[in-house]
């Protein structure tokens, strides 16, 4: 595995690479690795020739006091994890690369960004889109692989670069959890044992959406009644949203047809946490 950090080299690989005909799959992530991450880049390795994973901490995408300062980073561990699974280039830009002095120019995806995360956290999205934009334009990837852990990101990245013409071509992939359903995040570890306990209620409400789906309920209001009556049990964890939406648009939507998305974000203790379920028949 070659570990690059400059963006210049980077860009020269990837020309090299897309002149000698290679498919570029590109996994972005924020590092300190966990399963789901890895089930990324094992998809990334089968779909084209090289896998690169960009391990960045996106300073513009964390809001005035979130965890930025905090969040967990392990570079050696990391490393090691993706060598193992068959990464064939880390990139690993520096802060004043991605954002030099001067920096002024951000991606915005409008609508869509205004509702669930983006109304709780009004700069989380601008700062995605404008981070990924600029992986696409160093790493220039055929295809990039994102998590439907952050469902809205996923739908927010396929429409800038639907807007945007990318010509990227953008693969979901399902939740991985741990063994007892808790949604595996790198923010887990701040969990203390007893608000990991308390952070079960968040799966086991969505269980309990999806039962209600399951047995012919469509209507989002009395599934989310019955998601927050799951949740609010649990006195130590607080409800930032609960919402049922389209899939595709995100919009608000009155009776669930095909399919629609349940998401939801929580705190547990000072611990932010989001998870959701797709709500399809089969
Ligand atoms: P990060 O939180 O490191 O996540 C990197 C990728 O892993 C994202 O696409 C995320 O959805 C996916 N992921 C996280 N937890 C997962 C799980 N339990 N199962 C499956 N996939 C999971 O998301 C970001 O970084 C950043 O916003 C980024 C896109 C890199 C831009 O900075």
């Amino acid at each position: 595995m070659e570990i690059v950090s400059t963006i210049r080299e980077m860009c020269s690989i990837s020309d090299e690479l897309r002149k000698g005909g290679k498919t570029i799959v590109l996994v972005p992530t924020m590092g300190y690795f966990h399963e789901g991450h890895l089930s990324l880049m094992g998809e990334g390795r089968k779909r084209g020739d090289v896998l690169v994973v960009s391990l960045f901490v996106n300073p513009t995408q964390f809001g005035e006091g979130e965890d930025y300062e905090v969040y967990p980073r392990d570079f050696s561990r990391d490393k090691s994890l993706a060598e193992g699974t068959g990464v064939d280039i880390l990139f690993v830009p520096t802060m004043e690369e991605m954002y030099p002095e001067g920096y002024q120019t951000f991606v915005e995806v409008e609508r869509l960004t205004e509702s669930m995360e983006g109304r709780f956290r009004p700069t989380h999205f601008r700062g995605v889109t404008t981070v990924v934009a600029k992986l696409f334009n160093i790493v220039r990837p055929h295809i990039a692989i994102f998590g439907e852990k952050d469902f809205q990101q996923l739908v927010v990245i396929r429409w800038m670069v639907e807007d945007l013409n990318m010509g990227v071509e953008i693969i979901g992939m399902p939740i991985l959890r741990e063994r007892d359903g808790l949604a595996m995040s790198s923010r887990n570890q701040y969990l203390t044992p007893d608000q990991r306990k308390a952070a079960l209620s968040l799966n086991h409400s969505l269980q309990k959406a999806f039962q209600l789906f399951r047995s012919g309920e469509r209507n989002p209001r009395r599934i989310i009644d019955a998601v927050k009556r799951v949740i609010e049990v649990e006195g130590e964890v607080t409800i930032d949203y609960v919402e049922i939406r389209d899939a595709r648009t995100l919009e608000e939507i009155e009776i669930i047809e095909d399919q629609a998305i349940i998401a939801l974000a929580a705190k547990v203790g000072k611990v932010r946490l989001i998870d959701n379920v797709i709500l399809r028949e089969g």
